[in-house]
């Protein structure tokens, strides 16, 4: 498959690195293998060997996290991919034993990957998604959901949420935003955004019970915010009818989606709110959200892509649907940026 490479892809929570770990994951059909240096700062390296091409996530992090030491023959390699220690003959560093380095940051308590050449890599493009971090953790659910699709049918999932009316209906669905029209505002070449905006219904369960009235009409605002390849921001709230939002129930949600291979997708959530701050809040609604995700979000998507198989999305002539635009509109420009690559880097 062909990726995006001038960009930023989540990699994990930085909270899954712990330092003096070795952390195994492929992005984009790569196996890569992710540690923290002595600083602190995040590090990653093509996930094999130069010598007989054994994984090094399988070997020991070394030096308070200098290095990382093959488990095959004890060769070690440093953050940059170069070999710093030959435990062989007379010791000598062979001029080819290097491994790929990739360029990682660490941001908004997420770890990036930078798709391209290190040399290129921009954290300009990083995107700000600092509203999350700035709740509570009583107030903060957040998960990691592999799941077996392509990752720009989560993209779809998120940019269309008029699916929450069926999909979740009774939960966070409650007929409004299928009613609603979305407006859809281009925000540039990477980046585009839908609004739902409601007013008169009641809010969907997960938002009524916590209004200051339940029950009676509400406005209701539902904003998605894509950034390319698949980092998506979520303000879904509520509030009692004709008043100001800040009156009302509010919460801020990433969805992050990065491709592992072509059919399998990492997924990770991170959901906040501005009510219902207690940790027995919490464990009352973190059940509601994983089980929309995953019992109802995941069994969807992976179904859909069992349908499609290795088809071409657009080869199978999808129906278009009022509630479709955003997700198409970042469909056509996630096409048009990975077609200016492949065209720039063409002889
Ligand atoms: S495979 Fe790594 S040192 Fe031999
Ligand atoms: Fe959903």
């Amino acid at each position: 498959m062909t990726y995006l490479r001038h960009a930023w892809y989540v990699a994990g929570f930085a909270d899954e690195l712990a330092p003096g770990q070795l952390l195994a994951r492929t992005l984009l059909d790569e196996p890569l293998v992710f540690f923290r240096r002595p600083d602190g700062g995040v590090a990653a390296l093509q996930d094999r060997c130069a010598h007989r091409f054994a994984p090094l996530s399988a070997g020991l992090l070394c030096d308070g996290g200098a290095a990382v030491q093959c488990p095959y023959h004890g060769l070690r390699f440093d953050a940059t991919g170069a070999c710093v220690h030959n435990p062989h003959g007379t010791g000598v560093i062979p001029r080819a034993a290097r491994v790929k380095p990739c360029a990682v940051a660490q941001r908004d308590g997420l770890l990036w990957l930078w798709a391209g050449d290190a040399a290129s890599a921009d954290e300009s493009l990083i995107p700000d998604l600092s509203a999350v971090t700035r709740a509570p953790e009583h107030a903060t659910i957040r998960g990691y959901l592999p799941t077996a699709c392509d990752y720009r049918l989560l993209a779809d999932n998120i940019l269309d949420l008029t699916h929450a009316d069926f999909l979740h209906a009774g939960s966070l669905g409650s007929g409004a935003i299928t009613r609603a029209q979305a407006q859809v505002v281009d925000l540039g070449e990477r980046s585009v955004r839908v609004t739902w905006l409601s007013s008169g219904d009641q809010a969907p369960a997960a938002f009524d019970e916590h209004l200051r009235e339940p029950g009676r009409p509400a406005d209701q605002w539902t904003e998605v915010t894509w950034t390319a390849p698949c980092v998506m921001q979520l303000h879904v709230g509520a509030t009692l009818q004709g008043e100001p939002r800040e009156r009302g129930v509010d919460t801020c949600n990433l969805h992050l989606a990065t491709p592992e291979t072509a059919g399998r997708t990492h997924y990770w959530y991170w959901s906040t709110r501005n009510f219902a701050i207690s940790a027995e809040a919490n464990a009352a609604i973190r059940p509601v959200i994983e089980f929309a995700f995953t019992q109802q979000d995941k069994p969807m998507l992976e179904s859909q892509q069992r349908r499609i198989g290795s088809a071409e999305f657009w080869s199978l002539r999808p129906v278009m649907l009022a509630g479709d635009a955003g997700a198409v509109r970042a469909r056509r420009k996630l096409d048009a940026l990975i077609a200016a690559e492949v065209a720039a880097a063409a002889p």
